[in-house]
């Protein structure tokens, strides 16, 4: 390390005593040749793209077609989050529950220091200071990422707040900051040559809950490596929250404007890949003259009761991390917007022309690319052009449709969850929880049938309870407890809904449109949670009657209806039978709500 670069404080952009020695103590473990304090300027941004040009790692596009945009190839063994190798370090393991993966904390931490010990030689350690949510915001959380990669330091300036102004608010010594340290795992000694995409192949992703700190080694991609997103925003935030009486979930928010400008914000939870970015920029169809619904964000809500005990949320991140497969105009226009300009795009495919495609995008492939593992492309190959994880960071400010209210720093109001997934049988396109408890229950039963890409046998239901199962930093039975707790101090008590775009006839064939359609479905959750419609009672929920949806520009017949709202008592107590098997695993940390919901529901069919 250059000395020169620690000892000379007073050019340091931080007076924070204890961020400056974490900062030389982490030096002197992983020695790297230099550091850089990030001060998240445009200049600094600029200067670091040409770095990553320079080494390969990023190509710039055809700034003629796609300004400021940059692309990314991963190494093939780096191409997502590795749940497997993701850990709860929490000190009791009964704490991080059977859902996590778990490991004595002092055991990790010594693996971790013998990993970490010189692991970024002759690279740059980068002090990347960010806030997850508007800087100042009372909701907003503050982390320090060290890294030695580059790459992740400039999707993190498009994913959170970043920079000196985020240092100032360290100095101000009033908010506990998280410190996350990130090492790519290779180190470059003896005159090793640097390679695009330097990683690791052993990778460890490790939250320690009580000293609320974050050590990921060995990955360069998405969750692994932008420490601000699931790690903290989801793992470490999620127990931060259940200390201090607030939710960190996996949701995204939207903002519902009626044509006399009533607005009523929603946050829902769906499992990955079930198309949240979607529905967090879903533009009303034919029929919805003079309906807006506006983006607040696509992946995470952070949301905390106010001083009238009305729940608020805020969005944590700047950006949207998205999957590019099977974006398109005729799909989601305004992620096409978004993406359009400053956009950096990893794992899809190039054109000749210097511009990205991937899968979906257009109706035909073009004839010739260069695919995500850098491989000459045409449509007759074996292969996808682009990784099916393939994503564009894009900046949030952006979207066409971003919420002007998308950085209050008190947050948007919430009316309503949603929780959805994808289940081809059984559950009806939408139902409402008779009240909070069996919301809840909703929730924790919530699941999504695996498809091929999952590696599990295609057709078996995977529960991810508020899709927060490789995302709950504790034990999921003591996160059932905290939902049920939160309504306590709660005057107006959200709603609860369950949806599911993906039910399918005998014939094989999905039953509903999904994408734009799903307006008619949120305007009738709307118009429950404002009272305007009454509902049909079912043993599950209530359900909107044929005439309670707008149907105005889809020709949708009350046949076609009844199939798609059809609650099956046979098929449903064979519903019921698999929420056991979760239960079961979960059982000694149960709060009781959730049996006697159970028992309700069982009664009730
Ligand atoms: C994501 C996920 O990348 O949920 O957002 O997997
Ligand atoms: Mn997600």
């Amino acid at each position: 390390m250059k000395t020169s670069t620690m000892s000379a404080t007073s050019a340091l952009p931080t007076t924070n005593k204890h961020l400056i020695r974490w900062v030389e103590k982490m030096a002197d473990l992983t020695q790297p040749d230099s550091i850089h304090w990030v001060d998240g300027s445009q200049a600094e941004y600029d200067a670091l793209c040409a770095g990553l040009v320079d080494a390969g790692t990023f190509t710039r596009l055809n700034q003629e077609l796609w300004p400021g945009c940059y692309y990314a190839r991963s190494s093939p063994n780096d191409v997502a989050r590795v749940e497997d190798r993701t850990f709860i370090c929490s000190l009791s393991k009964d704490n991080a529950g059977p859902t996590n993966n778990w490991e004595d904390p002092f055991v990790m931490r010594k693996k971790l220091k013998a990993l970490f010990k010189g692991s970024m030689r002759g690279r740059t350690m980068y002090v990347l200071p960010y806030s997850m949510g508007p800087i100042g915001s009372p909701m907003s959380q503050i982390g320090v990422q060290l890294t030695d990669s580059a790459y992740a330091v400039v999707n993190m300036r498009i994913m959170a707040r970043i920079g000196t102004p985020v240092f100032a608010e360290i100095d101000k010594d009033e908010k506990r900051v998280v410190p996350c340290m990130h090492s790519v795992g290779a180190p470059l000694v003896g005159g090793k040559k640097d390679v695009p995409w330097p990683c690791n192949e052993e990778k460890y992703i490790v939250h320690f809950p009580e000293t609320r700190e974050i050590w990921s080694y060995g990955s360069g991609y998405g969750g692994n490596a932008l420490l601000g997103k699931k790690c903290f925003a989801l793992r470490i935030a999620s127990n931060i929250a259940r200390d201090e009486g607030w939710m960190a979930e996996h949701m995204l928010i939207v903002g519902v404007e009626s044509p006399d400008g009533e607005k009523t914000y929603v946050a829902a939870a769906f499992p990955s890949a079930c198309g949240k970015t979607n529905f967090a920029m879903l533009i009303p169809p034919a029929g919805f003259e003079g309906w807006k619904v506006w983006t607040v964000g696509d992946d995470i809500a952070w949301i905390k009761p106010d001083s009238t005990g009305r729940l608020r949320a805020i969005n944590p991140e700047a950006g949207f991390f998205g999957v590019a497969p099977g974006t398109s105009q005729k799909t989601n226009p305004n992620a096409m917007a978004t993406l359009a300009r400053n956009t950096i795009f990893t794992n899809v495919a190039l054109t000749p022309e210097g511009g990205v495609w991937w899968e979906g995008m257009t109706d035909a492939p073009p004839p010739h690319l260069t695919d995500w593992r850098g491989n000459p492309w045409t449509p007759e190959s074996a292969t996808p052009a682009a990784h099916p994880n393939g994503r564009f960071t894009a900046p949030a400010s952006q979207c066409p449709t971003i919420d002007p209210a998308w950085e209050d720093p008190n947050g948007v109001p919430i009316s309503a969850f949603i929780f959805g997934g994808r289940r081809p049988q059984t559950i009806p396109l939408v139902y409402q929880a008779f009240n909070w408890s069996a919301g809840v229950y909703i929730g924790a039963t919530m699941g999504s049938e695996t498809t091929a890409a999952a590696g599990a046998p295609v057709g078996t239901v995977r529960r991810d309870p508020m899709a927060m199962l490789p995302f709950c930093g504790y034990h999921m039975g003591d996160y059932f407890r905290h939902w049920i707790r939160m309504q306590r101090n709660l005057t107006e008590t959200p709603r609860v809904f369950h949806v599911n775009w993906f039910r399918k006839g005998p014939d094989g064939k999905f039953l509903w449109p999904g994408y734009s359609q799903n307006m008619r479905v949120l305007k009738w959750i709307v118009d429950r949670v404002r009272g305007r419609v009454r509902g049909k009672e079912t043993p599950i929920g209530w359900t909107p009657k044929y005439t309670d949806i707008n149907w105005n520009g889809l020709d949708f017949s009350y046949d076609q209806f009844s199939q798609l709202q059809a609650v099956d008592r046979e098929t449903w107590k064979k519903e019921v039978m698999g929420h056991e098997e979760l239960f079961i695993s979960l059982h000694d940390h149960l709060p009781p709500e959730m049996i006697y919901e159970r028992e309700l529901l069982i009664c009730r069919l």
